[in-house]
C-alpha cells in the first residue's frame, strides 16, 4: 500500500547541479555503501548507510544490490513506441525511411489491439533498460496514446506522450486534418494530462507534415491549456532543412516556422536539433524550450552531429535531453546511447565524461521536462524513480571493473560497454522489474 516503506541498499550515485555549469566532481553525490528509504511514492531518506539507517522503521529489511550501481530513473526526452517493430530497418536516410518503413509501420496502429499489444510490450521494454520517464510519439490515432497512457498508468510511471498530428506530404491513411488533430489532441489532454503521474504532449509530427493551419491549431490548443507539453522535430537532416525551407519560404529558419505558431515555449523538446546555428540557440534558451539529443538516431540515420557543448554553453545554457529515438534509433537502452553520445562528442572534438553523461539522461532530462523540482535526482522528496545498473553484466563487464580505479571510471566503462538490460527498476517506491533466469515484470 501506499504507507509501505520500503529500502534500497548499494552503491548510489546521483547529481547535485549542472556539470556543464560547475566542475563535474562536485556535482556528484556518491555513497559507497548507501541507503533510499521510500514511502508515499517518494524518497523520505537517503544518505550513507552508517548515518542514514536510523531512518529505518523497525522491521523493514533494504533490498541489497551488489556489482551494481543505484541511480535516479532514467529519462527518454524522445521515442517513439510504435516503431518497436521495425527498429534497426536497413539503409535509408530520414525522408526515405519515414516513407519505406515508419509509415507502413505506424499504419498497423488504425488496429487498437495491436495499439495495446504494442504498448505493453514496450513499455515493458523500456523498463527493462532502467527508464522510468520517457517523452512519447504515438500514431496519428487517438487510441495509440489511450493504449500507452493505460499502460503507464498500470505501472504509475511518469510518462509524456501525445498522438501525432499530421495533415499533409504522408499516405492518406496516416493523416488527421487541423480541426480534427485539435480536438483529438484536446480531448486526449483532457482525459490524461495530470492524471496520476501521466502527462500530454501536443506532437505535431514536424513541419513538413503539418500545414500552416495545423501548426496553429497546435499553438492555440497550447495557448488555451499552456501546461501541455510540446513535442516535435526539429533540423534532423539537411536534406529535411532544405524541405522546410522550400515549403515555408517566408520563414527565417526551421525553428521559425514553430516560433511563428507559438510552439517555442516552457515544456516544448525538440527532437535532434542538429543543423542549428547560434540565433536558434539564444532562442530556445530563452524560451526554455528544451532539445532532445538522439546519438544513436543520428548516426545509425547519418543525419549529422549534435552541438552538445554548444547547446549547453554556460553563457545560454539550452535545456537538453538524452533520447532514444527508437526505431531511428538503434536501443531502448540510454545507458547504450551514452556510449554512443561519447562517440558523436568525440567525432566534434569533445569529450563527453561519465557525470556530464549521467546528468543528461537523469537530471539534464528532467530539465529538459521541467520536472527538476520532482524526477532525475536522489533526494528527499523527490519522486522515488530508480534504476539498479548492473556493472558485473557480462563476465567481460565484471573483469574490466575489476580494474576500475575510481567511480567515475567504473561509471564510463558501464556506458561504454552498453548492456541493455540493468538489473532493478523502482518505479514511485515499488520495484517493477527484476532481472534473472526469468525476468519479471511488477504486472504480468
Ligand atoms: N521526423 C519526422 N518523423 C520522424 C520520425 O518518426 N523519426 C525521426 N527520427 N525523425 C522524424
Ligand atoms: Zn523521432
Amino acid at each position: 500500500t501506499d504507507s509501505t516503506v520500503r529500502a534500497l541498499r548499494g552503491r548510489v550515485l546521483t547529481l547535485k547541479g549542472n556539470p556543464f555549469l560547475d566542475e563535474p566532481g562536485a556535482c556528484l553525490v556518491h555513497h559507497e555503501d548507501g541507503l533510499v528509504v521510500m514511502q508515499g511514492g517518494r524518497v523520505t531518506a537517503f544518505g550513507a548507510y552508517a548515518t542514514t539507517c536510523g531512518a529505518l522503521p523497525e522491521g523493514v529489511v533494504p533490498v541489497e544490490y551488489p556489482d551494481s550501481l543505484i541511480v535516479p530513473g532514467l529519462i527518454d526526452t524522445h521515442v517513439h513506441y510504435p516503431q518497436i517493430q521495425m527498429i534497426g530497418a536497413f539503409g535509408e536516410e530520414l525522408l526515405a525511411w519515414l516513407t519505406r518503413y515508419t509509415f507502413p509501420a505506424e499504419f498497423a496502429f488504425a488496429d487498437r489491439v495491436h495499439a495495446e499489444e504494442t504498448a505493453r510490450l514496450f513499455l515493458r521494454a523500456v523498463l527493462a533498460c532502467g527508464t522510468t520517464t520517457a517523452a512519447v510519439y504515438c500514431t496519428v490515432h487517438p487510441h495509440s496514446a489511450e493504449a500507452f497512457f493505460a499502460e503507464s498508468e498500470r505501472f504509475n510511471t511518469r510518462m509524456v506522450a501525445g498522438k501525432v498530428m499530421m495533415d499533409r506530404n504522408a499516405p492518406a491513411a496516416l493523416l488527421d486534418t487541423a480541426e480534427r488533430g485539435y480536438r483529438e489532441s484536446r480531448d486526449l489532454a483532457a482525459r490524461w494530462h495530470g492524471r496520476g503521474r501521466q502527462l500530454y504532449a501536443v506532437t505535431p509530427r514536424f513541419a513538413p507534415s503539418c500545414s500552416d493551419a495545423q501548426l496553429d491549431a497546435a499553438g492555440a490548443l497550447l495557448a488555451e491549456r499552456p501546461d501541455l507539453y510540446l513535442q516535435t522535430h526539429l533540423c534532423e537532416s539537411e536534406a529535411e532543412v532544405a524541405w522546410v525551407r522550400e515549403l515555408f519560404p517566408a520563414r527565417s529558419s526551421y525553428l521559425d516556422v514553430y516560433a511563428q505558431a507559438g510552439l517555442v515555449r516552457p515544456r516544448a523538446v525538440f527532437g535532434h536539433a542538429i543543423h542549428m546555428d547560434e540565433a536558434d540557440f539564444c532562442t530556445c534558451h530563452r524560451a526554455g524550450a528544451a532539445l532532445a539529443h538522439c546519438p544513436s538516431s543520428n548516426l545509425f540515420l547519418g543525419s549529422g552531429l549534435f552541438r552538445l557543448f554548444d547547446a549547453l554553453d554556460p553563457r545560454r545554457p539550452v535545456r537538453v535531453g538524452l533520447g532514444t529515438d527508437v526505431g531511428a534509433g538503434t536501443s531502448l537502452s540510454l545507458v547504450r546511447t551514452l556510449g554512443e553520445a561519447y562517440k558523436v562528442a568525440a567525432l566534434r572534438g569533445d569529450k563527453l565524461d561519465a557525470v556530464r553523461a549521467l546528468w543528461l539522461a537523469t537530471a539534464g532530462g528532467a530539465e529538459a521536462l521541467h520536472l527538476e523540482d520532482r524526477i532525475g535526482r536522489i533526494a528527499v522528496g523527490y519522486e522515488a524513480d530508480l534504476c539498479v545498473l548492473d556493472t558485473a553484466a557480462t563476465p567481460l563487464m565484471a573483469h574490466r571493473a575489476r580494474y576500475c580505479t575510481d567511480i567515475e571510471e567504473l561509471l564510463f566503462v558501464v556506458m561504454t560497454l552498453g548492456h541493455e538490460r540493468v538489473k532493478a527498476t523502482w518505479v514511485a517506491g515499488e520495484p517493477v522489474y527484476e532481472a534473472g533466469r526469468a525476468e519479471s515484470f511488477r504486472y504480468a
